[in-house]
């Protein structure tokens, strides 16, 4: 299947399935630019369902550009309430008095890019939506869809350019409006996050994760670096080779546990004045990442809360695995 067959079933789909929404028509570009322009303001960080009774109060009050241009930013805002991001009514207002001043809708990149508060998603979907140009709508949906038909599991943020390249060849030269909305619902209504519809999808015979058991992991997400914390650790000898242990309170991290005495606020050691070892041990906990720098010092009386033990003893006592590492780098 070429990727021009694939455009052809999901615009012959989204021709049976596609939603009625009330600032759509199919078959082409809308005859207002206006009202693409209100509705993607709307859609910027708004679902469909919340927008739709917003978009038609809007329409009523504002019915042309030159009617929001000359209305007051407050009345906007009166009409914005509850949408939220009220930045995006100002932007709207801004650029209608734009579009007012200079007579006509901007219909290239360059000029739509001019608009206040519109970026790349917004400009080709204004772009195809009202002008019917051959521009890739890019959001969480086509990516998630692009990566599931190609089954490109690498994390998102690595694989921008290509998952780009995709979806710009599957682009429909023919029929970009329906195919910018086509690609919308199939992301709202189909390959959605969760539990989506794969015996719905026109493009089920060719994708290539259908049926993986992972599928919803689809699109991967780079985890986020764990936090790193840096700390210390003191290994107190005395004069007979004994070593210096203490149990951990109960509470919190390693509770119960045995221990050298350790801290990540480097606070403890400071008056025992120990020796830097040049040794550090790492231990990945699950929200973050220690980094232990070892000392050492010799004592004869115990310097804290805790006893001296023979190195052989220490079987006896429950340790974390952080401080096995830990004697263990000694
Ligand atoms: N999300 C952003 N623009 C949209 C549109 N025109 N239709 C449906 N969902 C959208």
């Amino acid at each position: 299947m070429t990727e021009k067959d694939l455009s052809t079933s999901l615009l012959e789909w989204y021709d049976k399935h596609g939603r009625t929404l009330p600032w759509r028509v199919k078959g082409g570009a809308h005859p207002d630019p206006y009202v693409i322009l209100v509705s993607e303001f709307m859609l910027q960080q708004t679902t469909v369902k919340t927008v739709i009774p917003y978009f038609h109060r809007f329409m009523q009050r504002f019915p042309t550009v030159q009617e929001l241009a000359a209305a007051p930013l407050e009345e906007v805002y009166l009409y914005w309430q509850g949408l939220g991001y009220y930045t995006r009514a100002k932007s709207l207002h801004c650029s209608a008095q734009m579009i007012s001043r200079r007579g006509s809708f901007p219909d290239t990149r360059d000029e739509v890019m001019k608009l206040k508060g519109i970026g790349n998603y917004t400009v080709a979907s204004f772009l195809s939506l009202a002008f019917n140009l051959p521009e890739t709508v890019i959001d969480g949906n086509v990516i998630r869809i692009i990566c599931r038909l190609y089954h490109l599991t690498e994390p998102v943020d690595k694989i921008m350019p290509q998952i780009r390249q995709m979806a710009e060849n599957l682009t429909s030269r023919t029929a970009p409006a329906d195919y910018a909305s086509a690609i919308m619902d199939l992301g709202a209504v189909v390959c959605t996050p969760r539990k989506p519809q794969c015996l719905l999808c026109p493009w089920q015979n060719f994708c290539r994760s259908k049926n993986c058991p992972e599928l919803e992991e689809i699109p991967a997400r780079s985890k986020p670096e764990k936090k790193e914390k840096r700390g210390s650790v003191c290994l107190i000898y005395n004069s007979k080779g004994e070593i210096f242990i203490r149990k951990r309170t109960e509470k919190g991290l390693l509770s119960g546990l045995y221990e050298f005495p350790w801290s990540d606020d480097g606070q403890i050691f400071a008056s025992l004045n120990p020796q830097d070892s040049g040794k550090t041990v790492t231990h990945v906990f699950t929200h973050f990442k220690l980094l232990l720098r070892i000392y050492t010092l010799t004592a004869e009386t115990p310097p804290l809360d805790g006893q001296f033990v023979r190195p052989q003893d220490l079987k006896n006592y429950p340790f974390s695995t952080l401080m096995k590492k830990v004697y263990a780098q000694n």
